[in-house]
């Protein structure tokens, strides 16, 4: 087993100062109020800032601390495999908007921080989708073809600069990569000012009417604003039904130090079930960071997710010679069933509350993207993408049979999961949770490694799904539609805007 003794945290979050926005404690009025501060919001509200509307952005936790702080930040229009299909799927000419748009994203991003001098480790690099043995290789050449047939200036290469044989790859050249939280809260910094503001520790629950929209936060503050962006990865507004267009996807990141004469030039990515990711990223003490991810799954379907990072580790040490981790976290993404982002208006009746979300693991570009097209939309101007992503657009899976199948899961989980299952905490072994069934209640039990337990409510405040134990991050995963919690039951990801009620452990 390799050694995982590194600091169980993202690299991004651990190395830059904590944020300290105030809490929003009156009501406020703003031009558009921004439900979440990472990369999406903070974007968003930066670009309505610029063009002249006040804004207010409402972080549940701190700036960056979420999905937007725990990514491999890498900023690209090559999204591993995807170009054949998306020919395939919705033809050549919306593919190349797919295209277009992501490389004007990472464009926009590089201008935002050139024009700004953000120091954010900014650096333009060539990415790579590599296929390791030669059954892939025919996915690799599809996929030329038709990154080809869209114009996009990608080549066919047989040698890159791992320290490991690969059988082919598709070379992007001149996408990016940065550090994402240096880049938010320096965006973030400048907000604050002439009517706008930032707030943290800030959750909304709800979001009431239009014209104005009233934004109402859980300890009772509303802001009204003429507009409202919610960018909370799955929005916590559940009227635009996303739960059923999408499903979570968990992925996991390790970092290790590496000479720099031995780390790969470049960002890479490997085609199939074992796909690793790969990029460095210098850090300030003049070190070099290895990253190196992949391991992904739909929540709620791993129990032992820490050999998810023994995995990563175990490659680590055959592919690089690298023996200690030094980093290592998880990240939690939507996956759209149509492969495109959700992004626009939240219900095909809305005209002011508007929606970002299923990046599909590929949310850099689509963050900045999606920024793009909100604030073009809101200042009522046209956007040449918007209609391709759409988020009111009718897809595959959101029929009424889906919808209705998607909300079964909840009860589906609640009554397979509890027959036969433990009626008894005293087997729980420290550092280890279980689902229980007391006093007929459904309860989500944690022994700490001191031995206390803890006890919170088994059922997911969001639509009643069962939540499940993620050993690796000592959290409780709800695998319906992605919501987590602590082990006491607070909210670490949404869509839920309510914790998991704590049990009396006595
Ligand atoms: Fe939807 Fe739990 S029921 S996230």
């Amino acid at each position: 087993m390799q050694s995982l003794s590194g600091e169980h945290r993202s690299f991004w979050i651990e190395s830059t100062l904590p944020s300290s926005y105030p809490a929003l404690t009156e009501d406020i009025s703003v031009d558009v109020a921004i439900v979440g501060g990472g990369l999406v919001g903070i974007t968003t509200a930066k670009l309505l800032k610029q063009a002249g509307k006040t804004v207010a952005v409402l972080e549940a936790e701190r700036v960056g601390s979420g999905v937007s702080g725990h990514t491999t930040a890498k900023i690209s229009a090559l999204h591993q495999l995807i170009y054949a299909d998306l020919i395939d799927q919705i033809g050549k000419e919306k593919a190349k908007i797919y295209a277009e748009s992501n490389q004007a994203a990472v464009e926009k991003l590089a201008s935002i921080i050139q024009t700004e001098n953000i120091d954010c480790d900014f650096s333009r690099q060539d990415v790579y989708t590599f296929a390791r043995t030669l059954d892939n290789v025919d996915k690799i050449e599809k996929e030329i073809k038709a990154t080809k047939a869209l114009g996009m200036p990608a080549e066919y290469v047989d040698q890159v600069s791992l320290p490991f044989q690969i059988a082919g790859a598709i070379k992007l050249p001149d996408q990016a990569q940065f550090h994402p939280r240096k880049y938010m809260l320096h965006v973030a910094g400048t907000l604050a000012e002439q009517g706008s503001h930032v707030f943290e520790q800030t959750r909304v629950t709800t979001v009431e009417g239009e014209n104005p929209c009233r934004v109402k936060t859980e300890n009772g503050a509303v802001v009204t604003a003429k507009d409202v962006v919610v960018t909370t990865n799955l929005p916590i507004l559940d009227q635009g039904l996303f739960f059923a267009k999408s499903y979570p996807k968990r992925s996991y990141l390790i970092g290790a130090y590496i000479e720099a004469d031995k780390a790969p030039d470049g960002m890479f990515i490997g085609v199939g079930e074992k796909y690793r990711s790969i990029r460095t990223t210098p850090t300030d003490d003049g070190r070099t960071l290895l990253l190196m991810g992949g391991e992904g799954h739909k929540v709620g379907t791993e129990n032992n997710t820490t050999e998810r990072y023994q995995n990563l580790a175990s490659d680590l040490t055959t592919d690089f010679g690298i023996h200690a981790v030094d980093y290592r976290w998880s990240s939690q993404d939507m996956v759209s069933f149509d492969k495109l982002p959700y992004i626009g208006r939240l219900t095909p009746m809305s005209n002011h509350t508007y929606v970002a979300t299923g990046f599909s693991l590929w949310g850099m570009s689509k963050s900045v993207m999606s920024a793009m097209i909100l604030s073009d939309l809101i200042l009522g101007q046209s956007n040449p993408w918007a209609d391709l992503y759409d988020a009111t657009r009718p897809t595959p899976f959101a029929t009424q049979t889906s919808i209705k199948e998607n909300l079964d899961v909840g009860s589906r989980w609640v009554g397979d999961r509890f027959k036969g299952i433990f009626s008894s905490t005293e087997d729980l072994q420290p550092g280890d949770g279980k689902l229980v069934t007391v006093e007929g209640s459904k309860v989500a039990a944690y022994r700490d490694e001191a031995g206390s337990l803890h006890q919170v409510s088994a059922v997911c405040p969001h639509l009643g799904c069962i939540v499940d134990w993620n050993e690796a991050e000592k959290s409780w995963d709800c695998p319906c539609h992605g919501s987590r919690f602590s082990y006491e039951g607070s909210i670490l990801q949404g869509p839920a805007v309510k914790c998991l009620e704590r049990k009396d452990a006595s």
